[in-house]
């Protein structure tokens, strides 16, 4: 399994020759919009956490030229079908086997409206189960005991959580949430795309490495393989 980040909550993934993409936020991401340009990613799934703008931006223009499926929540579904996309609705605690592994969307707490102000359902989080690697997508969302939920079912390899506070959990809380889903392996995301949520980066690291767990950060259009 291998895992790009684009900025923000945006991360290719690349997983027996099929390749997701998740919250696709990169035209409008100071970070990520000179760097990565999205008429060359490739997509077979785009999986949406929830609607807000920093997560769904570029997946209607991308799911239009790759003709990938849309997989999120029934309200974020819905939204995409009537645009002409093809979906894979889901709600919590709903499992999907798809060809490339199983995908179960879980509890976030937060919200979720889009731009337009049209409701987003409730914002969740993927736990992938791939080719031998299980991941964990918590999305945006506070610390909740919810998390503990998921390690009684999959052994996870890494743990995609949010760091940047203000909007959701931040070091400290990423920190027993990592306790919480039993992975010690994490790779921070949510940081540093505006002001509200800019991290020291060695400070976060240090964080971590004092409670012994391992923070990755990642530059935009760097991988990692599992
Ligand atoms: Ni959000
Ligand atoms: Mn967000």
């Amino acid at each position: 399994m291998k895992i790009t980040f684009y900025g923000q909550n945006s991360l290719g993934i690349e997983v027996s020759g099929t390749h997701l993409l998740v919250d696709p936020f990169i035209s409008g991401n100071p970070l990520s919009k000179d760097k990565i340009d999205i008429s060359s990613l490739q997509a077979d799934y785009i999986l949406l956490t929830h609607a807000h703008q920093d997560h769904v931006l570029d997946a209607e223009a991308i799911a239009k030229k790759t003709g990938a499926t849309i997989v999120s929540n029934f309200e974020i579904a819905m939204y995409y079908q009537e645009r002409g996309i093809k979906v894979h609705p889901m709600n919590h605690g709903g499992s999907w086997k798809f060809e490339f592994g199983k995908v179960k969307y879980v509890i976030a707490h937060h919200t979720s409206s889009f731009a337009d102000g049209t409701y987003g359902g409730q914002p969740g989080g993927f736990v992938i189960e791939g080719e031998h690697k299980n991941i964990y997508i918590a999305g945006d969302t506070a610390l909740t005991m919810d998390m503990k939920l998921i390690p009684m079912q999959t052994k996870l390899d890494l743990a995609i959580l949010p760091i940047g506070d203000n909007f959701t959990m931040g070091v400290e809380d990423a920190i027993i949430a990592s306790d919480f889903v039993a992975c010690d392996k994490v790779l921070g995301v949510h940081y540093d795309t505006f002001g509200f949520i800019e991290i020291d980066h060695s400070a976060a690291k240090k964080k971590f490495y004092d409670a012994d767990k391992d923070l990755m950060l990642l530059g935009i259009g760097e991988s990692i393989e599992l």
